[in-house]
């Protein structure tokens, strides 16, 4: 089922998630979820706390080919980062439009459950650290807009704040143009 994503900032998203306490049917429901909204909204990444449930699951998927390869992190814990920095421009489901340069350590190693509930880690490196480091800040309450200046992040909100207005003053059907 396709959930509904919330947008900054919608205050939600700055809860800190909890720790999951068995992965069953119920969180694997919820994965399936997050994967179906994370493609409909041409996503790479989605924390649980974006369609509003404030727990410690993530999914990725980085398209880096046709087929659906999605990635599942349950309590996810980085245990180990590298020295050396990388930058993206990334953006995020829940601030749509913006996209900024933010720096992160260039590569981390994770522990964490799988959609089975088996523990795993993982070394990433490139987009996939960055993913995972974009993710797991969200189950920490933290956007990467936060990662940002000051001045850039009143900038981001100012422009989200607008578009949300221009959302909400137009005509719920529209007027026909004859
Ligand atoms: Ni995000």
């Amino acid at each position: 089922m396709i959930r509904d994503i919330l947008i900054a900032p919608n205050p939600k998203l700055k809860t800190i998630s909890q720790p999951v306490r068995q992965v069953g049917a119920r969180e694997r429901r919820l994965m399936d979820d997050m994967t179906e909204t994370m493609y409909a909204a041409d996503g790479i990444g989605l924390a649980a706390i974006q369609i509003g449930i404030p727990e410690r699951i993530i999914v990725m998927d980085l398209r880096e080919d046709e087929a659906r390869k999605p990635l599942y992190f349950v309590n996810p814990e980085i245990s180990g980062q590298s020295a050396k920095k990388a930058i993206y421009r990334e953006g995020c489901l829940s601030v749509p439009d913006i996209f900024e340069e933010v720096e992160r350590p260039a590569a981390c190693r994770a522990r964490f459950l799988d959609y089975d509930g088996s523990p795993q880690e993982i070394e990433c490196s490139e987009l996939l650290a960055t993913c995972l480091q974009h993710e797991m800040d969200h189950l920490n309450g933290i956007l990467f807009i936060d990662h940002l200046s000051r001045l850039k992040r009143d900038m981001a909100l100012k422009k989200l704040r607008k578009a949300k207005k221009r959302e909400e003053s137009a005509p719920e059907r529209p007027s026909l143009a004859l």
